[in-house]
């Protein structure tokens, strides 16, 4: 089963292939350029990026792995939450591509798909608890299966990967500014300055991270960090190690209340966070779990993603009607699979 997975969510216009589970190709093309000037992803350009990009890209990956369209089983599309306008260049290309070849529609939702993306370089088992950071969100799950992820958590402002990007920048480094402070974290001292853990006097596994967003703010203001470069490593390190022994507070306490869980897993673009990885390990470690995180490539946005959940999904015999509605942020994406019954799979197939 060759399923080709697409991703337009945000910034990054991304194709892949996964074939009975494993990961045959990847293209990612970033728009971070494009971007970076305005501190920030503007909608409308990044879906105008998406439309220029999708065909071109889908060309490419077609002619690296020498094959044609009817080579595929099925496409998978990350259907939100995300930019609408983004998400809507990459749903309506998979929806005329399945018409077109009259194969399945796989309508993946593109946090679940962070998550999912372990099983591409790990056996999983369930239920497994994942924590997923990214630019958008800093949710807790408990993962049952690949189709039944319940959320236990979410941030209920800013999200971590948001507060990494708008610190960043406000001492002067390029959007997005999670991957420069974790290399400058990593030549400073975390203890150097006294950052607070927002949100953990209450027994929610919400997270809050726009206090310790104002701390910091209102810290590099006061001792003029900006302009002292010299203090940016320190700085760094406190910082990141704020927004790390946050998370592994409230993952600790997750893991206190579900002690059937056989695994953690962490997942999404701030998951590339060396500091969290290694907290978050340490603390899978000391409860003995088995501790799961993709490889850096695996954790910022990324078509291997959206065609393994595609793959996982249809597997288990759930397909999507080519109404799919796609869902921007902020909506509840509907659980509206279809199912595949049993005699139907080759007509499904074929
Ligand atoms: O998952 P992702 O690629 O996009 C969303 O779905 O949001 O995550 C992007 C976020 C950005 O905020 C970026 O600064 C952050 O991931 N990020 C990192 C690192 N690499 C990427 N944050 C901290 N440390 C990193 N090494
Ligand atoms: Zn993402």
């Amino acid at each position: 089963m060759l399923v080709l997975g697409i991703e337009s969510s945000c910034d990054e216009t991304a194709l892949a292939l996964v074939k009975n589970g494993r990961l045959e190709d990847s293209i990612v093309s970033s728009q971070i350029d494009i971007h970076a000037i305005f501190g920030g992803v503007v909608p409308e350009l990044a879906s105008r990026e998406h439309y220029h990009l999708i065909g071109p890209l889908f060309d490419r990956i077609l002619k690296n792995n020498t094959m044609n369209p009817s080579d595929l089983s099925a496409i998978a599309v990350a259907r939100g939450p995300g930019l609408l306008g983004s998400l809507l260049v990459g749903t309506a290309f998979a929806k005329a591509l399945a018409f077109g070849l009259e194969i399945p529609l796989i309508g993946v939702n593109h946090l679940h798909a962070h998550l999912l993306v372990t099983s591409l370089e790990y056996t999983p088992e369930f239920p497994a608890l994942g924590l997923l950071v990214s630019g958008g969100h800093t949710n807790l799950y408990l993962i049952y299966s690949p189709f039944k992820i319940e959320q236990l958590g979410a941030t209920l402002d800013d999200a971590a990967g948001e507060i990494f990007d708008k610190i960043g920048q406000i001492i002067g480094l390029r959007y997005p500014a999670g991957k420069a402070i974790d290399e400058l974290a990593s030549r400073g001292d975390p203890h150097s300055f006294n950052l607070p853990r927002p949100y953990l006097e209450n027994n929610s596994l919400d997270f809050s991270f726009s206090g310790l967003k104002s701390a910091a703010a209102n810290l590099v203001q006061q001792e003029c960090l900006r302009e002292d470069i010299t203090r940016h490593p320190d700085f760094c390190a406190s910082f990141n190690y704020a927004i790390a022994e946050t998370l592994v507070e409230k993952t600790s306490r997750a893991i206190a209340a579900h002690p059937d869980i056989r695994q953690i897993w962490l997942a999404g673009g701030v998951a590339a966070n060396s500091l969290i990885r290694r907290m978050i390990k340490t603390l899978a470690d000391s409860c003995n779990l088995p501790f799961l995180a993709p490889s850096p490539a695996l954790c910022t946005d990324n078509g291997a993603m959206i065609a393994n959940a595609g793959y996982l999904l249809l597997k288990s015999g759930f397909f999507s009607k080519l109404s799919m509605e796609t869902i921007p942020r902020g909506k509840t994406i509907p659980d509206d699979y279809q199912r595949i019954i049993k005699d139907n799979i080759k007509i499904l197939y074929n």
